[in-house]
């Protein structure tokens, strides 16, 4: 095999690349020098009948000059397709205004737990998170309420079957942040002003309640804390989330983990406090409150001779739908923007 015919085949093969004046004339070149037939193919397949010496070196021309003739093809042909750009359609007026891509905002949940956040820790409040898969054991055991209480129907729990530990017991999909508390107890702190905001989830869905849906829970325990400490901590929240003239009421209630314990409403402002769809008669539940119980102190290695505290735990949704006269908390998750872009 003659190094120089090949050299040439390959010299002439690049010229009439760069002569082609077409695609199709670019086409039959390729058929004619790479094709099943071609000359270069044709040179490729002699190769291996070679000997040995001389197959090394003619076996690594041939290969460069394929490959040669390849990258020509292609360069030429992105010339052709340069060629047919038609600049009177195409052209690019680089001084008129680009187009803005439209702004997003911060969700209005994540606005109000903000907002939650900043009030709370303006009195010395800490935010804290827990986990949102929690163990039976700090969901209910803890707080009062051991395997079949009754009481737990009230929180229409999620459970994870699959997930069971010998001393927590099984998962659960945290129902409240109250689950939070023992846990705040655990860390061996005192005194504690815990905030406690995270995602809780519930086997219910109508206009007031979400299938998932967030809480905002306060545990204070000290030396000496007694329920006026309660009422002036969620007196003072309703008056600087709410203003001065929104008014509230709180009522006695059960709660297996307060001693005495407390529910807290709003007037509602969907229908002015006339009673709606969305109220009780005019009023709206914010949150449910209390005194820790003394055995749940003890539960979190509080000495509740010495320590008292209160806790409370009210929904995000629920005090930012009052404040934005909002009808039904499932517009708040459903996506539509045609509502989200009114905040
Ligand atoms: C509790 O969850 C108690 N852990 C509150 C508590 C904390 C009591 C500390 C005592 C001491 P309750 O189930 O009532 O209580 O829920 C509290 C608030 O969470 C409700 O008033 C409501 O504002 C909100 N909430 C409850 N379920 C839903 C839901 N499915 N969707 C939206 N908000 C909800």
């Amino acid at each position: 095999m003659d190094i120089n015919k090949i050299q040439n085949l390959k010299n002439q093969a690049i010229s009439s690349i760069l002569e082609a004046k077409s695609d199709r004339e670019l086409e039959e070149l390729r058929i004619a020098f790479l094709g099943r037939k071609g000359e270069i193919t044709q040179l490729l397949k002699k190769i291996p009948s070679l000997n040995s010496s001389e197959r090394k070196e003619m076996g690594q021309i041939a290969n460069d000059v394929k490959r040669a003739v390849e990258q020509a093809l292609a360069d030429a042909k992105k010339a052709e397709a340069v060629k047919k750009i038609d600049i009177d359609k195409e052209w690019l007026d680089v001084t008129a205004p680009g187009k803005k891509p439209p702004l997003g905002h911060i969700h209005l949940v994540t606005e109000t737990i903000k907002e939650i956040t900043e009030i709370f820790t303006k009195i010395g409040f800490t935010r804290v998170a827990y986990p949102e898969v929690e163990w039976d054991w700090y969901s209910f055991g803890r707080l009062n309420m051991p395997a079949n209480h009754p009481a737990r129907d009230e929180w229409e729990t999620l459970y994870i079957d699959k997930l069971k530990h010998k001393k927590y017991g099984r998962s659960v999909l945290t129902p409240h942040t109250s689950s939070g508390q023992v846990r705040e107890m655990e860390k061996r702190k005192l005194p504690i002003r815990m905030l406690n905001i995270a995602k809780c989830y519930r086997r219910q869905s109508n206009v007031s309640h979400a299938p998932m849906f967030y809480q905002f829970e306060t545990l204070v325990v000290d030396k000496g804390i007694n329920v006026t400490h309660l009422k002036g901590t969620l007196d003072y929240f309703a008056q600087q989330y709410f203003g001065k003239d929104q008014k509230t009421r709180i009522r006695p209630f059960h709660f297996q983990f307060t001693e005495p314990s407390f529910e807290v409403d709003v007037t509602c402002t969907v229908c002015g406090g006339k009673g709606c769809q969305v109220c009780k008669g005019g009023w709206l539940e914010l949150g449910g409150a209390g005194m820790v119980h003394p055995l749940v102190l003890k539960h979190g290695g509080i000495d509740p001779e010495k320590y008292s505290g209160f806790a409370s735990g009210f929904g995000v949704e629920r005090v930012l739908m009052m404040r934005h006269k909002i009808p039904d908390i499932r517009l708040l998750f459903g996506g539509d923007l045609r509502f989200l872009n009114q905040f």
